[in-house]
């Protein structure tokens, strides 16, 4: 039985009471707080950056998961080390020399990731498995909190853990868009490591027995 990890979204939270958020979340079962940075270039919206990264570092206990859906990654990667990030993710769409750009966030000193959108194949994953810590399946097309996740998600995380497996890679899966208690266990069935919920841990009642509900999701 692999471990599960839980990573609410602040793109989620009340940005006026950010400092509420994070107190929320080290008084949580989450384990990580993932941190979506959007460009209005790769994706047709604007988040933000280092600097509310910076700030959110000083306060957060838990491990700082930076999600970049950003053009040119590579520009940027030693900004996002300084500001806190101690996992960055870039996307596999705008990452031509991707095999380089793993090799410049390890060398920065952060655990690596790739995300794929919801129509880029598992297969494309191929020569790129064994040298990351961390694949993100997205399962809504990035750019938006609240959106509805997509049912051929569930196909992907199968191929993905049949491609981990059989290449003995230490990836782990993450899952990112439209995951709430209803089916977080069918996505951890499917292969997921790792949760990502913004609306449906900041937008419930009890953000808390949210994540507690997310963190014992079993088949
Ligand atoms: C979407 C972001 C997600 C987003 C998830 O582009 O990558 O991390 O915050 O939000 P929910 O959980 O509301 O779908
Ligand atoms: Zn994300």
């Amino acid at each position: 039985n692999r471990p599960l990890y839980i990573a609410p979204s602040l793109l989620a939270a009340d940005f006026l009471h950010i400092d509420q958020a994070v107190d929320l979340i080290n008084d949580s079962e989450a384990d990580w707080l993932h941190l979506d940075v959007m460009d209005g270039r790769f994706v047709p919206n604007i988040s933000f950056g280092m600097p509310i990264i910076a700030a959110v570092k000083k306060r957060i206990k838990k491990t700082c998961d930076v999600h970049l859906m950003i053009v040119e990654p590579e520009k940027y990667a030693a900004d996002f080390k300084k500001a806190g990030a101690d996992l960055l993710t870039v996307h596999y769409e705008v990452c031509p020399h991707l095999h380089r750009n793993i090799q410049q966030i390890k060398d920065l000193g952060m655990k690596a990731g790739v995300a794929i959108n919801p129509h880029t194949t598992i297969s494309q994953l191929e020569n790129i498995i064994t040298d990351v810590d961390l694949i993100l399946v997205m399962s809504v097309n990035p750019g938006f909190g609240g959106q509805t996740f997509i049912p051929q998600t569930y196909q992907k995380l199968h191929e993905l853990r049949k491609l981990i497996d059989q290449t003995g890679a230490s990836a782990l899966i993450e899952v990112d868009g439209g995951i709430s208690a209803h089916n977080a266990a069918e996505i951890v069935a499917a292969g997921a490591d790792v949760l990502v919920a913004g609306s449906s841990v900041f937008g419930a009642p009890d953000p808390r027995a949210a994540i507690h509900a997310l963190k014992t999701a079993t088949k």
